[in-house]
């Protein structure tokens, strides 16, 4: 498959950074939309995402079909140089759907159904629903094929529905006869002799619905399997149809940032492109490291390559509790961050803003105020940077010396409840030891348990709760090869079916990290931590008896667990039975990296100072709101401004420079005027 540039760029023109954002026409009168692409252009946008919400237009009524607006639509996009990401519309029924069959609506696990009104109202497994999104996405397909506007498919929207409903119920007992073939192995696989939950028909096995007391995790685990599953199921139906009438064209959807409801590394593998929407808070002092995680993560899923920001906003979001503006340039930092991380497209939801709607008070790149507003002016100034960087930037590969282990299957077995600790929260302990490495500009990826470490110094597994016997397998052989491991409490304490295993981790895990016994856990409660002598250890602390041979880096001091290890290394395997404050994480992860021969982007960077290298490129990009200077040692030219730099770069609030290194200046040749 050809990259996102190759297809989506017109002959004869640079590579670039895709720029663009939904767009929502049907919500505007015609003559608005002349001067929607007007603006477009006049921002440099050169993508638009549209027909993502358009059910009900297309198909009015059952079968009908409304195409004229589109065509008149893609007709103006083309003509004005913009291409389109065509939308399935299939993640928003038409009322119609729910009022003629209305198994095709979803139930929660109370048994209430979602009804239409406001938009993913669609049960994954009901027949009629797939029939009818299946045939509205071959019509579409075929009406655009040949259309010269069309440069990418985007299936539905942020799959994310559940149903607890009875047409879930049975494509649930399916989906666990492929698993498991028999009830016998089901009723081992889940323990269900605990309770007298034992399954004698299938007939009996349920979606884990209301129940009085806590539910069966192993059935609760599978239930999260079986949901990314069936959505993913309707992901490639719909992207086999696409795919059947433009084999060229690459296809996305669009995945919801460090989201728990999908495999992303098996949606991942079925898409051409990888694409994610993001939306940190803006008033969050932390939200430059998530977006680096994000961007970290997504472009993990894309296998290393470039990857695709297919929304975020241009201002406020209108769903947390108080919604704030981005500052000015908080925006274009953002804009740019995600392309140090390797984005090839900056999008964003939306193009201009709605008026009616659910989302009358979210940004739009055009907001209410239109032209003369600022978000729209910090809308051109991104569209003008992209431009000017594109050229160089477009296909750049990051690398990173540091893969951390994370798998969508131990968050769902982890983040269940009747555990030690309410206070485990997997995305939280993903994202402090995430951050800990991004405090030390140590470039980071991805990677799934079972991929191949082989090209990494340093793997780390924050909280992997459930690991099956070929992950273990694989990080045997990766620090028998010569690689450093740090786990993190609670790593491999489950098989795949969120079995304890015996002793409370897995043995050849256990030999390997150097714990002798795992006697008891400590939890941790708010505000509560344990002194760890040059550390303090928050939200979990535990008994262990360390193997002979191995090396108690820091012990616990005080209390019950006096002595014992906090941080335990066996070699080339660490093991951390606490959470370090950040700052402690920070050193202790640095440290292990320092000696695994991981080496940060830069050194001596000022605080909020974030350096990431892509291709041959350095980015600068400050988070802070305070002038900076940086030392940088060499000669670079900042391909934004096309200043040289003299050994010190001066960053203002938001600030980012995209640096290429120069050669040293020609020294003149005898005779001849410098
Ligand atoms: C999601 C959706 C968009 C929009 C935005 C608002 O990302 O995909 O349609 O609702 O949220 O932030």
């Amino acid at each position: 498959m050809p990259s996102l540039d190759d297809v989506t760029r017109p002959p004869g023109r640079p590579p670039r950074i895709l720029y663009g954002g939904d767009w929502n026409p049907e919500q505007w009168p015609e003559e608005t939309w002349t001067e929607d692409v007007r603006l477009m252009r006049r921002a440099g946008v050169d993508s638009v995402t549209l027909g993502v919400f358009s059910w009900s237009r297309i198909e009015p009524a059952p079968g009908a079909r409304e195409f004229g607006w589109l065509d008149r639509l893609m007709d103006l996009t083309h003509a004005h140089g913009i291409g389109v990401v065509l939308a399935t519309p299939t993640s928003s029924p038409p009322p119609w759907l729910g009022r003629l069959h209305p198994e095709t609506l979803p139930r929660d696990e109370d048994g209430r159904t979602e009804w239409w009104g406001s938009r993913q109202h669609f049960s994954h497994s009901s027949e009629a629903y797939r029939r009818y999104a299946a045939a509205i996405t071959e019509d579409l397909a075929a009406r655009y094929a040949d259309h010269p506007a069309l440069t990418m498919w985007h299936i539905n929207n942020e799959y994310c529905t559940h149903d607890w409903g009875d047409e879930a119920a049975r494509t649930f007992r399916r989906w666990l006869r492929h698993r498991y073939g028999t009830l016998d192995a089901l009723n081992t696989a889940w323990g269900t002799d605990f309770w007298s939950q034992r399954y004698g028909d299938w007939a009996e096995v349920l979606p884990p619905r209301r129940a009085h007391y806590l539910k069966n995790p192993a059935h609760v685990l599978d239930f999260r399997r079986y949901t990314s599953d069936q959505l993913l199921e309707c992901f490639r139906a719909e992207r086999d149809i696409v795919r059947r009438h433009t084999p060229h064209l690459p296809v996305t959807t669009n995945f919801m940032p460090f989201w728990s409801g999908q495999d992303g590394w098996a949606w991942a593998a079925e898409e051409d492109v990888v694409s994610v929407d993001v939306y940190p808070d803006p008033r969050d002092p932390a939200a430059g490291a998530y977006n680096a995680m994000i961007g970290d993560l997504t472009r993990s899923q894309a296998g290393g390559g470039p990857w695709m920001v297919m929304e975020q906003a241009a201002g406020a979001v209108n769903w947390r509790g108080v919604n704030h503006p981005k500052p000015y340039g908080l925006n274009r930092l953002w804009a740019l961050q995600a392309v140090a991380h390797g984005a090839d497209a900056v999008c964003y939801f939306q193009w201009r803003q709605s008026r009616q709607g659910a989302e009358k008070f979210h940004s739009g790149m055009l907001g209410h105020t239109g032209e003369r507003g600022r978000v729209f002016q910090e809308t051109v100034r991104v569209g003008q940077d992209l431009a000017r960087i594109g050229p160089r930037v477009a296909g750049g590969r990051v690398t990173a010396d540091i893969a951390v282990l994370h798998d969508w299957n131990s968050w769902w077995a982890g983040d269940q409840d009747g555990k030690p600790s309410r206070r485990i929260d997997h995305a939280e302990i993903v994202r402090a030891w995430h951050r800990a490495l991004w405090d030390a500009h140590l470039p980071v990826s991805f990677a799934h348990p079972h991929h191949d470490l082989g090209a990494h110094r340093l793997v780390l597994a924050p909280h992997l709760h459930l690991l099956d016997d070929r992950a273990v397998t694989n990080l045997l052989g990766y620090v028998h090869g010569g690689g450093t491991l740090v786990c993190g409490f609670l790593t491999g304490i489950a098989d795949h079916d969120d079995r304890i295993r015996p002793g409370g981790m897995d043995a050849r895990l256990r030999d390997l990290l150097g714990i002798d016994l795992l006697q008891e856990w400590w939890p941790l409660d708010v505000g509560e931590h344990v002194d760890c002598g040059t550390f303090r250890g928050t939200l979990w602390s535990e008994e262990l008896t360390p193997a002979p041979g191995a090396e108690t880096v820091a012990a616990y001091r005080g209390g019950e667990l006096d002595g014992l290890p906090a941080v335990l290394r066996n070699g080339r395997a660490w093991y951390v039975s606490t959470l370090p404050e950040p700052a402690a994480l920070s050193r202790l992860l640095a440290g292990v990296a320092r000696e695994a021969g991981a080496r940060p982007v830069l050194d001596g960077l000022p605080p909020g100072v974030e350096a990431v290298r892509r291709g041959d490129l350095l980015f600068l990009l400050h988070h802070g709101r305070d002038q900076v200077t940086v030392p940088l040692p060499g000669c670079h030219r900042d391909l934004l401004t096309g200043a040289d730099t003299d050994g010190t770069l001066t960053l203002d609030r938001y600030g980012v420079a995209v640096l290429e290194e120069r050669g040293p200046e020609p020294v003149p040749a005898a005779g001849e005027r410098p």
